[in-house]
């Protein structure tokens, strides 16, 4: 079976979206500096459109989780594969993700990463697909919200495949 991407967010669209998120958070952070932390792999795409155009300073560090398979994922608990490098006491902190899905990845570590102390605690994902939420997740800053359709590029893999490509796209399969 052959497959073949169809587009749902130019590179465009999407450099036009990230250059209003930027502009946005650098004025909410007006006089301090910027924590971002950056979900693995998914997220690293956005993290680095997003950071250079951010004017305010920034620092940054990256964490890599995975669900743990099976009926533990409806709980929600997610295993840290990389932790930061770094410790949140006192950092006004902007988690930075691909895509907020069922909520259950991100409730948890938001919560996790709020035990570590930081001075605040944001939220920014790149796509949201609210029809999808299973847990309530607050999310600060939102590029686009998007159908329950399955995408790639940006970050998002397919089977690890596609994360490099420049815009969002939905997977479509031929017969
Ligand atoms: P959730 O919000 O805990 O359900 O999980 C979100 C994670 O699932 C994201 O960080 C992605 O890695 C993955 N994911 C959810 N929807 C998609 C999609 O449409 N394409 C690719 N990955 C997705
Ligand atoms: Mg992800």
């Amino acid at each position: 079976m052959s497959e073949h991407i169809r587009v749902l967010l130019s590179e465009e669209e999407v450099d036009a979206r990230i250059k209003e998120i930027a502009e946005q958070i650098s004025k909410d952070y007006a006089g301090k500096q910027v924590h971002l932390v950056c979900v693995l792999k998914g997220g690293s795409f956005f993290l680095c459109e997003l950071a250079k155009r951010i004017t305010v300073p920034v620092s940054l560090d990256f964490m890599s989780v995975s669900s743990y398979g099976g009926d533990t994922k409806s709980s929600g608990v997610v295993k840290i594969v990389k932790d930061l490098d770094e410790p949140l006491q006192g950092k006004d902190v902007i988690v930075v993700e691909d895509i907020v899905d069922s909520g259950r990845t991100l409730s948890y570590l938001l919560e996790m990463l709020r035990d570590r102390g930081p001075a605040s605690l944001h939220l920014c994902t790149l796509l949201d697909k609210p029809e999808r939420r299973v847990v309530d997740v607050k999310v600060d800053y939102t590029g686009f919200h998007i159908p329950d359709e399955f995408v790639v590029g940006y970050g998002l893999d397919y089977d690890q495949k596609y994360r490099n490509l420049p815009y969002i796209g939905v997977v479509e399969f031929d017969d």
